[in-house]
């Protein structure tokens, strides 16, 4: 069983309860697929509700906490040494196109460092939870980066950028070089996903450029409690800072950087 502190708790509570009114909100999506108004307003005021939900039921718990909200930004609160860091809706585009891979993300900070983690998948009802210290798990179960050792009989995972989104060229040779040596290459589109099926050892290894707090902190915890390497695509440990990421297992995450700091490179040049 894994081991829930009081306020992973109150995270995983508020959580289930969020994702409960996003499982109603995912059934009204498929009927507005083909309505000419299309689902982006319905979905931005999901993404605000549940937002808004989460934020209600944390302030309630630990009132005095602050909050990073991908919507309502920053939000300073009382007690400067802890704030909740969310993503309402991570995979918002998945959610809006009524594919069912998206999840509600929640990391709690404590003087700076990530010290709980909840990354909940109202769709199939899975609750990945880290806890500084405890380990990761998924629903009661233990889990483990994978073991593979080597690049050609691995899993990357990713996220390509998009209109108007990133660095297109450097994006492309990364991928070239990751086709040509993985065993191939994933986009699921939901980086709090993405991270935990690392953490489960689904994914061998996972890179992104360009995402926000609110997409990765909770996975980071889960990774590094699952005994993976999280850093930012320099080697450093920026990566919550920087948007840029790779996470692995430790010998994976060695020869993954080095592939993707040479295509970088080679895109430059
Ligand atoms: C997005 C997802 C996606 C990633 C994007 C993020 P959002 O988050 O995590 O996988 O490729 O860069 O912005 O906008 O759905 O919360």
């Amino acid at each position: 069983m894994p081991y829930l502190s009081p306020a992973l708790n109150v995270m995983t509570a508020a959580a289930r309860k969020a994702g409960r009114g996003l499982i109603r909100d995912f059934g009204e999506i498929e009927n507005l697929q083909v309505s000419l108004k299309g689902p982006a307003d319905f979905v931005s005021t999901a993404d605000k509700r549940t937002e808004n939900q989460l934020r209600e039921e944390l302030s309630r718990a630990r009132p005095g906490y602050g909050f990073l909200l991908e919507e309502g930004g920053v939000v300073d609160g009382p007690d400067k040494s802890h704030r909740f860091i969310i993503d309402p809706i991570d995979g918002t585009t998945n959610f809006l196109h009524g594919i069912p891979h998206f999840a509600i993300s929640i990391a709690l900070e404590r003087e700076g460092q990530l010290v709980s983690a909840v990354v909940f998948n109202p769709v199939t009802d899975e609750m990945y939870v880290a806890e500084k210290g405890q380990g990761a798990f998924l629903n009661d179960k233990r889990l483990r980066v994978s073991a593979r050792k080597k690049l050609n009989e691995s899993i990357l995972a990713t996220g390509i950028p998009w209109l108007g989104r990133g660095e297109h060229a450097t994006f492309l040779a990364e991928l070239a070089a990751a086709m040509s040596q993985s065993a191939g290459v994933r986009r699921f589109g939901t980086a709090s996903l993405d991270l935990a099926f690392v953490a489960s050892g689904r994914f061998d290894a996972y890179w992104e450029r360009g995402l926000s707090p609110w997409d990765v902190a909770a996975g980071i915890l889960i990774v590094r409690e699952a005994g993976g390497v999280v850093s930012d695509l320099d080697g450093g440990a920026r990566a919550l800072e920087t948007g840029h990421i790779l996470a692995a297992n430790e010998p994976l995450h060695r020869q993954v950087l080095k592939l993707l700091t040479d295509a970088a490179r080679s895109a430059k040049s």
